[in-house]
């Protein structure tokens, strides 16, 4: 059979949400990940270092036994958040990054910022800080085509941020579009994106196929063909800028399929999994570590993991439903195959 083994990979884009979701679905992340970015969305959301201390002791509290996994928490970015909250942020050590928000832009992101502008002395001070800003890339403006806000943020807001803040650590989040592969491409060494599963594997079509998907639904919504064969490109080149984050995001089923159905795709139950197909596919299972394991500790500047994952070419069901807190949740490919398993 073949397999392959990785240094241990990190996911530097993971929602875990909280309470019982949080300890459902954790398990499935510390199987595969050491380390994960922790996004910040929570209802009320995590804002202070205080309440960032506080919910890496509930990730903490809610780890299995035994388990080695570090969550790396973030601070979510209001027009309220100080310089002097960053500088504490670098002190504490245990928070790496600020996430801003687009006010309205997604789930949970009504806290958001409405104009960047304001937050340029937090900027200042995370340059200073080396803390890197993660950004959710698009824009909220109703005038503007759903498939089209990644590619106008990119213009209207990234662009000057980029030239604004030479030195400033910076994230586009999950991009889906060949806008962002080239910006980034040609951006300076300090701007880096993560690609999730999802929009390695799945182009727009997967949301109407024979109908109305709701579990094929995230933001930024998946995108045409050619644009993911760009993220394919661009993941599978080696390109040191480009890593792995699955922006997996658990709802409940109830939540998703529904007459205003929330954005969100559960993937962490098979996510390096998922990523390994669509590096096969491409022909590029060798790249795969540097993807996954090596290229977003070298961004964030920590060293790279020590241990291992083997995973080994053998086909697997996903599970209809599976349990977040008391609620089922459909991850993705429900009742569908996966290629590649985790070896035990
Ligand atoms: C995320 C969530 O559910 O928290 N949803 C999503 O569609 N990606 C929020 C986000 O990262 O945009
Ligand atoms: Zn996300």
């Amino acid at each position: 059979m073949e397999r392959l083994t990785l240094t241990r990979p990190d996911d530097w884009h993971l929602h875990l949400r909280d309470g019982d979701i949080l300890a459902s679905v954790l398990p499935d992340t510390v199987r595969r990940f050491r380390r994960a970015i922790v996004m910040p969305n929570l209802k009320p959301p995590v804002t202070s270092v205080d309440a960032a201390a506080a919910y890496r002791d509930r990730i903490l509290a809610a780890l299995p036994d035994e388990a080695d996994f570090e969550p790396l928490m973030t601070l979510y970015l209001t027009e309220e958040t100080t310089p002097g909250m960053i500088d504490a942020a670098r002190q504490s050590g245990f928070v790496h990054a600020v996430k801003l928000y687009p006010a309205g832009a997604t789930t949970h992101s009504a806290s958001g910022v409405t104009d960047i502008r304001r937050c340029y002395p937090v900027f200042e001070a995370m340059q200073q800080a080396g803390l890197p800003l993660l950004i959710h890339g698009e824009v909220t403006d109703p005038d503007v085509d759903i498939f089209d806000r990644e590619a106008v943020f990119i213009e209207r807001h990234l662009e000057p941020l980029v030239r604004d803040f030479p030195e400033l650590r910076i994230v586009l989040e999950h991009v889906t579009t060949e806008a962002a592969v080239s910006f980034v491409e040609s951006a300076p060494n300090n701007v880096g994106a993560t690609i999730t599963p999802q929009h390695l594997l799945y182009n727009r079509n997967a949301l109407f196929a024979g109908g109305m998907r709701p579990h094929h639904f995230c933001l930024p919504i998946l995108k045409r063909e050619r644009h993911r064969e760009a993220l394919v490109r661009a993941a599978t080149s080696g390109h040191p800028r480009f890593f792995l984050g699955t922006d997996s995001a658990p709802h409940p089923r109830h939540a998703k399929e529904s007459a205003c159905g929330c954005a969100g795709i559960y993937s962490a139950h098979a996510a390096i999994e998922l990523y390994a197909e669509a590096f096969a596919a491409a022909g590029a299972l060798d790249r795969l570590e540097g993807f996954a394991s090596h290229h977003g500790a070298d961004f964030y500047g920590m060293p790279r993991n020590t241990g291992t994952i083997t995973l080994e070419r053998a086909e697997w069901t996903v599970p209809e439903a599976v349990l977040f807190g008391h609620d089922p949740g459909v991850p993705l490919r429900a009742g569908e195959t996966v290629a590649w398993r985790v070896a035990e």
